[in-house]
This record gives C-alpha cells, sequence and structure tokens, in this order.
C-alpha cells in the first residue's frame, strides 16, 4: 500500500518547490490542532472536579477519528496531485514515507482503542452535548482494560515519538538542507 502516486513522467517546471493541494494542507494543519486540543483536554481533566473535561476529551478525539477519515478520503481522492519528493537520498523518502503511514495508523488507533474501551463498559459517548453516540458493543470489562491500556500506553508513546521523528525531520530541511520543505504544507 503507497500513499504516494508514481511520478516517473517528467515534471514541468512550475512544480519545481510544489505545494499539497490546498485541502490536504487544511487537514493536516486541522489534525495537528485537533489532537492538541484533546491532550489538553486530558491534562485539565486531572485536577477536575467533574466530568467536564474528560467528557469533552472524548468528544474532541472521536473528531479526531472522523477528521482524519475525512483527511484519508481526501488524500486518496487528490492522489494524483501529490507533489514529488524533495530531492533526498532513497532512505530518507523511503523513512519519511514510511513514518506517514505509521503516523496514519497510531492517530486512527488512538482514538479507535479509547472509544471501543468506553464502549465495553457499557457507556457512549457524549458528542459535545449534541448527541449522544450509543454503545454498540457486548459489555467485556477485561478487553476494555486491554484496550484502554494501549491507549494511554503504548500507542500513545508510539505517537508521541513518530510525531517527534516527524518534526525533527521537517526541522532538519528547513534548517540544515535549507530545501523550505515546510512551506509545501503552508
Ligand atoms: C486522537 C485522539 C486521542 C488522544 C490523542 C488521546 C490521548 C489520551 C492520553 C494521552 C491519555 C492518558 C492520560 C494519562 O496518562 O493520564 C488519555 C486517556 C483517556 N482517554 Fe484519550 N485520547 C484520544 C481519544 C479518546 C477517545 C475517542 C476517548 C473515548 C471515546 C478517550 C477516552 C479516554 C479515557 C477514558 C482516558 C482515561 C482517563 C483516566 O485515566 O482517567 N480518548 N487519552
Ligand atoms: C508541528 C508539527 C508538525 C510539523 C511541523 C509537520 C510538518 C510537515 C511537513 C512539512 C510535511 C510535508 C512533507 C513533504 O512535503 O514531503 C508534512 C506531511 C505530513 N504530516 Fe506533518 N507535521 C507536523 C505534525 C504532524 C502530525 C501530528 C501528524 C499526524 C499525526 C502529521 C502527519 C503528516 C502526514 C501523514 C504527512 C504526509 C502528507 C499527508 O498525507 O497529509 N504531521 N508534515
Amino acid at each position: 500500500m503507497s500513499l504516494y502516486a508514481n511520478h516517473e513522467r517528467p515534471q514541468p517546471l512550475t512544480t519545481a518547490n510544489p505545494k499539497w493541494a490546498v485541502a490536504t494542507r487544511i487537514f493536516h494543519w486541522g489534525s495537528v490542532l485537533l489532537l492538541i486540543i484533546t491532550w489538553v483536554m486530558i491534562q485539565m481533566d486531572e485536577n477536575a472536579v467533574d466530568d467536564t473535561y474528560i467528557t469533552l476529551h472524548k468528544a474532541f478525539g472521536l473528531s479526531v477519528l472522523f477528521w482524519v477519515i475525512a483527511r484519508l478520503i481526501n488524500r486518496a481522492m487528490t492522489l494524483k496531485k501529490v507533489p514529488p519528493s524533495t530531492p533526498m537520498p532513497k532512505w530518507q523518502t523511503g523513512i519519511a514515507h514510511l513514518t506517514h503511514l505509521l503516523l496514519y495508523v497510531l492517530i486512527l488507533a488512538m482514538p479507535l482503542t479509547a472509544w471501543c474501551a468506553t464502549m465495553l463498559r457499557g457507556n457512549g459517548v457524549d458528542f459535545f452535548g449534541l448527541f449522544e453516540i450509543p454503545s454498540f458493543l457486548a459489555e467485556n470489562r477485561d478487553l476494555s482494560r486491554s484496550l484502554m491500556g494501549f491507549h494511554k500506553g503504548l500507542i500513545w508513546t508510539l505517537l508521541l515519538t513518530f510525531t517527534g521523528l516527524h518534526i525533527v525531520g521537517a526541522l532538519y530541511h528547513q534548517f540544515i538542507q535549507k530545501d523550505n520543505l515546510i512551506k509545501r504544507m503552508l
């Protein structure tokens, strides 16, 4: 499976420093913003006296899920507009593409594990007070505990690690290679 189109045909000169499609850029930064808000909500929940912040954490977390599904549909529909890779050694392009694929897997796994864990405890999710998404899974507390363990432990750690790697890569290109890579996503 590849997130990238084949760019074997010669590219016209105008694509020398091409940008990602507008929708791809909006989806990228929208995901970053939603992730940060979801994380802030769980931090606020630590000293909270009621369920306000954990309820918001769940609603924002589910919004990440819906947003990333829309992002992937957009990504599949704009495959032909994927800009050709910036010139760099093949192994670097490989690592960048693999990191992107892993980031998609992890950013989907984060909300999915917690949503399933919530439903396996028999609970629905209050979506910003607008409506309730009911549980459609049979109760299973052991499985719920394991999934929540992954949500708070392994998957979160991997998401932070690969996001860090991704940011370091972007900064390396921007400030050491000086190839203006970040501009492609702005
Ligand atoms: C991309 C989306 C999400 C991110 C980044 C995220 C992040 C986190 C993190 C970092 C923690 C651990 C906090 C700690 O160690 O104390 C956590 C806990 C939790 N999350 Fe999420 N989460 C997301 C989506 C969801 C969703 C969709 C739900 C439920 C529908 C959810 C429910 C919970 C619950 C119940 C906890 C445990 C709180 C506690 O231990 O009291 N999360 N989340
Ligand atoms: C401050 C944080 C971030 C910065 C500075 C950043 C920067 C970038 C840049 C410059 C690109 C374009 C690379 C290129 O043109 O070859 C890119 C692409 C990408 N980024 Fe990020 N990024 C950040 C956070 C994230 C996060 C949190 C995720 C997901 C969890 C993510 C997922 C992706 C993916 C999947 C791509 C490939 C294009 C796509 O499919 O949308 N990024 N990022």
